[in-house]
């Protein structure tokens, strides 16, 4: 399963990237906002550190103007996916953009047949929102279980990306259902390591250490 960063943020981008795990980026228009940069100059800069796809959005809603935002974002880099939403406008951009040879990421997918038509546009990722969908008293995890179980049933290859990620339950749900890709906050993705019985082990471990008196360096 691959990682990406959900954020515009560079130094939390860069913190991560260091430990090898990360293999891609997701933005978008809130994310940019919360970062306080430019859209174009925070996106090369993205680009420029991690060498996976980064997701950009467009956000015109109209088909024709999608287009000519993506081709303006997909210059940024040769790493950029467009992001584009999931309506009959941003279908048809999909398409366009797809058949060009252009990475797209098709987002805001709440439905099994909202995920089939993205497929069916050539989309390269689905971006099914798991949290938002959890906020609305329904289950995210099931929407990630569907749209595996009818992407296999026709062998569609647009990757679901579970995006939306607001745990890391959410993230080992991801991984045991079979997405292809999981997109979560910086903050979530810190928590993955975190286990009480590893701290409480090296805590023990160095305290034992010092009673030994030894130095390894
Ligand atoms: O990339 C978009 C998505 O991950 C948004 O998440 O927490 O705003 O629902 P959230």
């Amino acid at each position: 399963m691959k990682f990406f960063v959900d954020s515009a943020e560079i130094d939390a981008i860069a913190e991560l990237n260091e430990t090898g795990m990360v293999d891609g980026v997701t933005t978008n228009p809130s994310l940019i906002l919360k970062s306080g940069r430019d859209i174009l100059e925070v996106t090369k800069e993205i680009c420029d550190l991690v060498e996976g796809p980064v997701s950009a959005e467009v956000v015109a809603t109209e088909a024709d103007a999608m287009i000519t935002e993506g081709r303006k974002l997909a210059k940024i880099a040769n790493n950029i996916a467009v992001k584009v939403p999931l309506t009959w406008a941003g279908l048809k951009a999909c398409k366009t953009l797809t058949d060009e040879g252009q990475m797209v990421n098709v987002t805001l997918c709440f439905s099994v047949n909202q995920a089939l038509l993205a497929a069916k546009a050539g989309a390269t990722f689905i971006s099914p929102f798991i949290g938002r969908l959890d906020d609305i008293n329904l289950d995210g995890m099931d929407l990630i279980a569907d749209i595996r179980n009818v992407y296999d049933n026709y062998g569609f290859e647009t990757e679901i990306l579970a995006a939306s990620i607001r745990s890391v339950n959410h993230i080992a749900d991801s991984a045991r259902i079979g997405a292809d890709v999981i997109t979560a906050p910086p903050s979530v993705l810190k928590k993955l390591a975190d286990h009480p019985l590893t701290d409480k082990g090296l805590e023990a471990f160095l305290s034992d250490w010092a009673k030994t008196g030894q130095q390894i360096l």
